[in-house]
């Protein structure tokens, strides 16, 4: 399965991109093909709700910027993963933009399946990130959930939590 994780954290070695990696390792050894697109190394600006990837764009964006590289991934896509920080208690402003722009796509024809990976400073963060997560991508997207996981504090980049996203991979079918 091609798999893209949309990894919304602006630290590279961070504990989004610890999480990540432990997902990709498992997913990788399952056979999938993971696409990792650290979003903030990206310039993606907001959408411009000009409406052109609907009208004469033909589910074409009008701009031209590093999301255009995304595009051809989300739509050979068939499980999407978000993994972001928790800022102000939901994904950061760079995956947001992302997010937003698959909007010229309607759905990503080949996406059937999603999960959510968030790491927060604090536990019980998690409420913004999982009500956009439920209802933009599980519901208005009618996307399977393969999962919601979550680490705050003391529990990022533990060896437990590592394992689970190891183990979220390595099951996926
Ligand atoms: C701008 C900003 C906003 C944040 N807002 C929250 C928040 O609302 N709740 C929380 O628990 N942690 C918050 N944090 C902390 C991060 O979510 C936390 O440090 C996270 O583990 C960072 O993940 P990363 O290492 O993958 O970037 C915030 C951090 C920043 C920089």
């Amino acid at each position: 399965m091609n798999i893209l994780v949309l990894n919304g954290s602006p630290r590279p070695h961070g504990n989004t991109a610890a999480m990540v990696s432990a997902f990709a390792e498992g997913a990788g050894e399952r056979g999938h093909k993971i696409t990792v697109v650290p979003v903030c190394k990206k310039k993606i600006a907001g959408c411009l709700a000009c409406e052109y990837c609907h009208t004469k764009g033909n589910g074409k964006c009008i701009q031209q910027d590093d999301m255009q590289e995304i595009y051809p991934v989300l739509e050979e896509a068939e499980m999407i993963v978000l993994a972001s920080p928790i800022y102000y208690h939901s994904f950061t402003g760079q995956l947001q933009c992302a997010i937003n722009r698959i909007y010229a796509l309607d759905k990503p024809k080949n996406l059937k399946k999603a999960a959510l990976i968030l790491s927060s400073g604090s536990n019980h963060m998690y409420g913004g990130a999982i009500y956009e997560y439920e209802h933009s991508f599980l519901s208005y997207l009618k996307l399977e959930d393969m999962g919601i996981y979550t680490a705050y504090g003391k529990e990022n980049k533990t060896e437990e939590k590592l394992k689970e996203l190891y183990q979220l991979g390595k099951s996926l079918e």
